[in-house]
């Protein structure tokens, strides 16, 4: 609380205040309305508003009081210059007010022209009427003669302001000190038995109280759910992707990535320091089919021809997709074969140079149908069917190569809103060597597709640099403030 409602406090002690712009002059109201409604909610005193309409100069009018008008000045310049002053020089002299100075003294009878000149027209000093007037506006707030001030208000010499202030009296906690109000009743309140005489402030029910900060889901947390949606929407149970460590055999060799491949160089994979190696699986025929089919074919396959290493395949690696993982729910499967869909959304990571597009982990999506018979036909009429739910109707495929698919094929869909394609996908048909040397039966295809969550999340928030999606750039504020999101537009 302010001195100045101690001050209220000791006044009011003596009397009531009648108007507080009287009583205490040159205090600014803005300070006397918070000492009066502080000292109110405390029942301390009882105060009204008082509102007055005053006059009182202008900028202009504050010059003239301080200056003279602009008669009197020129009035003054003619008197200075001795042989008269040139009507010409007026501006020189009195600057842009010298004209009305020119205009006014004339009407006043104050001086006269003598040829270019101008000449005195009274002998004494005139009395500056203009001056006095705004001088009493200044300190009453108005002028007794209306046709005066109406006149000078014509001028812009003065304006009309209103001013507030207040009558104050006593209220029924009246007291010259203010007590400190307690907000919390406290352990140390109640232990020593104070808070019988303790004074609690009034709980306030209208206050707006602070805002709950309660988390929000990031952005791809909400697009990962939306497509998670669209595949159990459409038949698909969740695979465990709950690993980010992979070995080599599942990361690559179950895929026929050979070993000399430079998606396995170091530039290209994060390898693990410690441990550095896995266990070989437990299913030897699983892992012997792996290295034949590698090292001569088998499965219809003529196999890469080269010294497949089991060091290599035992290497600890960040999985580099998560196709690691459906590999083993597919080599689960040939246990008990079968038609199945299975997905997951989750992080995989590349050794990448981080710019406004790549950061070296990710999200993929990916998806895997297995069932007798499938065809080419099946999967392009599935994906047709899989992009439409997310808003993207035309769709085109492009011939492409993937180790571990045959036929593969890119996926780009029409963007309604670049005006344009663009990839959002790839997919294809497991190689039969891949699920044949997993025990799989001969007729049981296997369709793969698989997306990044990140990129279609970018566009449906319009973020541009994807640090600004992850990372330490990221705002709190975008992750708070951002909507659900919905598919009812295209995303991708
Ligand atoms: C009075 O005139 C002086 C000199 O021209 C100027 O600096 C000052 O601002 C004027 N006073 C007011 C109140 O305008
Ligand atoms: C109570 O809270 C409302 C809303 O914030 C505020 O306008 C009002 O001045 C408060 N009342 C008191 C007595 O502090
Ligand atoms: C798959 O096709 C083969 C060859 O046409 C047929 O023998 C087999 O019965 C089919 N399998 C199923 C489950 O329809």
């Amino acid at each position: 609380m302010s001195d100045f409602a101690l001050t209220v406090l000791a006044t009011l002690n003596k009397g009531p205040v009648t108007d507080s712009r009287e009583t205490f002059p040159g205090i600014d109201s803005q300070v006397v309305q918070g000492a009066v409604t502080s000292l109110a909610a405390r029942n301390m005193v009882t105060f009204k508003q008082i509102e007055k309409e005053l006059w009182a100069p202008t900028a202009e009018g504050e010059d003239i009081i301080a200056n003279g008008s602009h008669e009197i000045r020129l009035y003054d310049e003619v008197i200075k210059s001795l042989e008269g002053l040139k009507i010409a020089d007026v501006a020189k002299v009195l600057g842009p007010s010298g004209k009305v100075g020119q205009q006014r003294a004339f009407k006043n009878g104050w001086v006269k022209k003598d040829g270019d000149k101008l000449v005195k027209g009274v002998d004494e000093a005139p009395v500056d009427v203009t001056k006095d007037q705004l001088t009493t506006i200044k300190s009453t707030g108005t002028l007794d003669d209306a046709k005066e001030l109406n006149e000078l208000k014509k001028r812009k010499l003065v304006t009309k302001t209103k001013l507030v202030s207040y009558s104050i009296e006593k209220g029924p906690e009246f007291a010259l000190e203010i007590k400190k109000l307690d907000t919390d009743l406290t352990i140390e309140m109640l232990q020593s038995g104070t808070w019988k005489t303790s004074e609690f402030k009034p709980y306030n029910f209208s206050a707006e109280g602070i805002n709950t900060n309660g988390g929000a889901f990031h952005p791809l947390n909400k697009v990962r759910e939306e497509f998670r949606q669209i595949f159990f929407s459409m038949g698909f149970t969740e695979m465990p992707t709950n690993q980010y460590v992979e070995s080599g055999f599942w990361n690559f060799d179950t895929l026929y990535v050979p070993q000399q491949h430079p998606a396995r160089d170091l530039q290209d994979t994060f390898y693990l320091k410690d441990p550095v190696k896995a266990l070989e699986p437990e299913d030897k025929t699983y892992w012997s089919h792996v290295r034949k089919v590698h090292e001569e074919g088998e499965f219809g396959s003529i196999g890469y021809r080269y010294p497949w290493k089991p060091e290599e395949a035992t290497k600890l690696v960040l999985r580099t997709h998560t196709t690691s993982v459906s590999a083993a729910m597919l080599h689960k499967l040939a246990k008990n074969p079968g038609p199945a869909r299975y997905f997951s959304i989750d992080k995989v990571f590349r050794n990448e140079a981080v710019d406004a597009t790549h950061l070296a982990e990710f999200h993929q999506v990916e998806g895997v149908i297995a069932d007798y018979n499938l065809t080419l036909g099946d999967l392009i009429g599935f994906m047709e069917r899989y992009f439409s739910k997310m808003g993207v109707n035309q769709i085109r495929f492009k011939p492409a190569y993937n180790p571990y698919t045959e036929p593969s094929m890119e996926i780009f869909g029409y963007h309604e809103g670049l005006g344009k394609w663009v990839e959002v996908g790839n997919s294809g048909m497991f190689r039969p060597e891949m699920l044949e040397s997993m025990g799989l039966p001969k007729d049981l295809r296997v369709h793969g597709f698989g997306l990044s969550l990140e990129r279609p999340t970018m566009i449906k928030y319009a973020v541009s640099n994807i640090r600004e999606l992850l990372g330490h750039k990221v705002s709190l504020d975008f992750i708070e403030n951002n909507p659900a999101v919905r598919f009812e537009e295209a995303l991708v």
